[in-house]
Parts: C-alpha cells; structure tokens; sequence
C-alpha cells in the first residue's frame, strides 16, 4: 500500500539536531521523479516553485541537478518550514531560496508572489504527494495559483497516486484512497478527469502523463492555447 506521512518527524523516525526530517519515500521516488523534471528543465533557466515540499529533501537533490534552475520551496507546516531551511543550509547551493509560507488554499500564495522578493514568471510548478492529503480547496489554490504565476511556456507537474478518468489504477491505490477517505472526508485520491477541468478554469491543460514506479503518475500541465 502506498504510505503517507502528513506530518513529517510524527512517525517516530529520528530528527536532525538541526531539524532536517528524512522522509522514507524520497529515498524511492526521487531519481525517477528528477528523469522527468530533467526532461523539461534541460537546458533552460528560471524560477521553479516546489509546492508543499514537506523535508526539503526533493528540492535539494533536483537543485544539485539543475545549477541553472533557481529553486524556491515551501509549506504551511511550521517543522517542514524548518526542515526545509535546514537541508537548505547544509545542501549550501547558491540555486535554493529560503522557503515561502505558501498555504495553498488561498490562491495568491504568498506576499513574496507579488511584492517582487519571490518567484517571478515561473518556469514551472512542483508539487509532489499534496492533493490528495488535503482538502479540494488545495488543489484548487495550487491551480488557480499556477495558472496565475507560470510564465508562457511554463508547466505544472503533479506526482502522486491518481484515478485515471474515474477509476483507480491498482488495487493499493483503491486500498489507500479508502483509508485517506476514512481519515479525513476531505481527502482523496484525485482524478484526471476532475483535474482537467479544474486546469481549465485556471486557463491550463493535461499536456501529457507520465507513468512512475508504484502506480504512481506525473501529470504535466501547460498553457492551454484559447487562454
Ligand atoms: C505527504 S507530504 C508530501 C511532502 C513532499 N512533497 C514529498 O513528496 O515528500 C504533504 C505536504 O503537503 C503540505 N501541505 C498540506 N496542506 C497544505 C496547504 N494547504 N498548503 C501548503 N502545503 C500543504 C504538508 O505540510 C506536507 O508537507
């Protein structure tokens, strides 16, 4: 079954001294995750936001990776905003900004979105294993948001489990999405489907889907032409 931690550093797995938290499933999903990524982001440059980094594990191994990309990570959770911080000062990359308080429910983000001292014309969104651990009203944020800051040729990429217009992919997911469910009403695995209509209130389009290790996927948004 696929696992979830909604809080980091309350599944009794030690904590750094300095506040870095060790998220077990970055250790499996993070090389396939950056193949992806890489494939969009070879060779350009700008700002990419990552959308609920929980560790700041992910943002430290694709800013290694990606010297020319400016990384800028968040959350909302005060530890993660730590841990972040962290990993950020002990990775010492010149390519990761400090992290933004983004609470993703409300679609302007944060202050630094507007006020000049954050992303500008993002080259892209990242968001990883959120959209199903929180209410719809996150998902909408993290749209609206999107839709609102990438530039042009910009792209969204949400990885996670998804249900593929209307059913799920594998048993473990059906499995996991119940037990999200009987969590938090609020919660779910989401669809493809719902997704694409939601992207196209906010003026973007499934431009492609990439199939990840345990029945995971990578949805890739863009800019949808009439927008
Ligand atoms: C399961 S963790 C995933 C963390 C990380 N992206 C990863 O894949 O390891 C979900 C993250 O979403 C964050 N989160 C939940 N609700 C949020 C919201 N409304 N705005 C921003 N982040 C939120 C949590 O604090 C947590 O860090």
């Amino acid at each position: 079954m696929a696992e979830y931690v909604v809080e980091f550093g309350k599944d009794g797995r030690p904590v750094e001294p300095d506040g870095r938290l060790d998220a077990p499933a970055f250790h499996r999903n993070h090389q396939a995750i950056r193949a992806v990524l890489e494939k969009f982001l070879a060779g350009k440059s700008g700002d990419v936001v990552e959308a609920g980094s929980g560790t700041g594990q992910h943002v430290v191994d694709f800013a290694r990776h990606t010297p020319e990309i400016t990384w800028w990570p968040s959350d909302l959770n005060e530890q993660h905003l730590r841990s972040i911080a962290a990993w950020r000062t002990h990775a010492a990359l010149p390519n990761i900004r400090p992290p933004l308080r983004i609470d993703l429910s409300d679609p302007a983000w944060c202050a630094e979105m507007h006020d000049g001292s954050g992303p500008s014309e993002s080259l892209a969104v990242f968001c990883a294993n959120v959209i199903h651990i929180a209410p719809w009203r996150v998902a909408e944020g993290l749209f609206a948001g999107a839709g609102r800051y990438l530039r042009a040729d910009g792209r969204l990429f949400l990885y996670g489990p998804f249900k593929r217009d209307g059913s799920h992919t594998a048993l473990s997911n059906a499995v996991f999405d119940s037990s999200l469910r009987d969590n938090n009403p609020e919660w779910g695995v989401r669809d493809t489907a719902e997704l694409e209509r939601l992207a196209a209130t906010a003026g973007l389009e499934l431009v492609e889907i990439a199939e990840m290790p345990a029945n995971n996927l990578i949805l890739v948004f863009g800019r949808s032409p009439a927008a």
